[in-house]
């Protein structure tokens, strides 16, 4: 069965991508899972400099899903170069890198770092993370959009704007970020999200609200699919929130999704990208459903 999808322009040969900051650096990953069943891998983002990331603890369960305030540890984007980038061409998959920074100046400085490495097909623009000390560009449509045209102005591979569930209108801050040139959006990233630990009465996490992620945003992340789609219907989109089973692709593609990520699910289990995948196969052969590139949007307001 041809699971090859288009995105913005780009053909990936599976629906599924592995989101960033769940599989490291992808070439980690790489040691414990097939990377055959993705159309591609998200490695952790990245920024100019060296983040040290917040104090233990950092993560912690909720429910069936999670609260994580990691606080984007990373090495810099000239560390993660040297060590990492040689041996992206050499995966059985195309990575693309996440870009984070403090200032617009520095999400396209960390862009034009990766402008020229060879492995990497795309950039997603993390303008979501909920961990640091200023206020989240994905909250703001001017603010996103100033740092995807930056980066736009400073690679030539495609962009993909990963936005955040927090915002107070989802549908203007993608429209503001395809505006800028973004080729797609990532919907989404994690909600805040907060815990107690009523033994030591702390917050759950060191940084205390921190990022929900897990099958309790899946409702949330495909609310902001679906209204993206329904208002910008013609702008490609990656779900991403909750993915967990085949079925639970299916439910992203038809809202809207051209791709879908798979996050948390790979701390329980890092091999269910092959799992979902044949999941997934399954379903569209039941359904005589010829490609998955035939549901995008195929769910129809009542
Ligand atoms: C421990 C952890 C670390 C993450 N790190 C990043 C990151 O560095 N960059 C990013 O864009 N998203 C990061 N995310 C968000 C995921 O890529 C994804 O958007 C989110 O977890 C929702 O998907 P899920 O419900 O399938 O996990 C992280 C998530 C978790 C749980």
């Amino acid at each position: 069965m041809n699971m090859a999808v288009e995105l913005g322009g780009n053909e990936l040969r599976s629906p599924l991508i592995a989101a960033s900051g769940t599989v490291g650096s992808v070439v980690e990953f790489a040691e414990v899972a097939s990377l055959r069943p993705y159309g591609a891998a998200v490695a952790k983002s990245v920024a100019p400099v060296a983040w040290d990331g917040r104090k233990p603890p950092r993560m912690a369960p909720a429910g069936a899903s999670m609260l994580n305030g990691i606080g984007i540890q990373n090495p810099g984007v000239e560390a993660w170069l040297q060590e990492f980038a040689p041996s992206f061409a050499d995966l059985d998959v195309e990575v693309w890198a996440s870009a984070v920074g403090h200032t617009v100046a520095e999400f396209a400085r960390v862009a034009a770092a990766i402008d020229s490495v060879a492995g990497v097909g795309a950039v997603e623009v993390n303008l979501a993370c909920p961990n640091l000390d200023h206020d989240m560009f994905a909250l703001s449509p001017d603010a996103s959009a100033k740092v995807i045209s930056e980066v736009k102005a400073a690679t030539d591979k495609p962009i993909g704007a990963k936005l955040s569930p927090n915002s107070e209108d989802i549908v203007r801050v993608a429209a503001a970020v395809q505006d800028a040139g973004a080729d797609w959006v990532v919907l989404t990233n994690t909600a805040w999200g907060f815990g107690v630990d009523i033994d030591t009465r702390k917050p759950l996490l060191s940084g205390g609200v921190g990022g929900y992620s897990g099958v309790g945003l899946k409702p949330i992340a495909l609310r902001c699919v679906w209204e993206v789609h329904q208002s910008l219907p013609g702008f490609p989109i990656v779900g991403c929130g909750g993915v967990r089973s085949g079925r639970n692709v299916v439910e992203y593609l038809m809202a809207g999704a051209s791709a879908v990520q798979i996050g948390s699910t790979h701390f329980a289990e890092p091999r269910a990208g092959r799992r979902i995948l044949k999941e997934l196969k399954r379903w569209l052969r039941q359904n005589n459903e010829s490609s998955p590139a035939d549901l995008v949007g195929t769910a129809s307001p009542w």
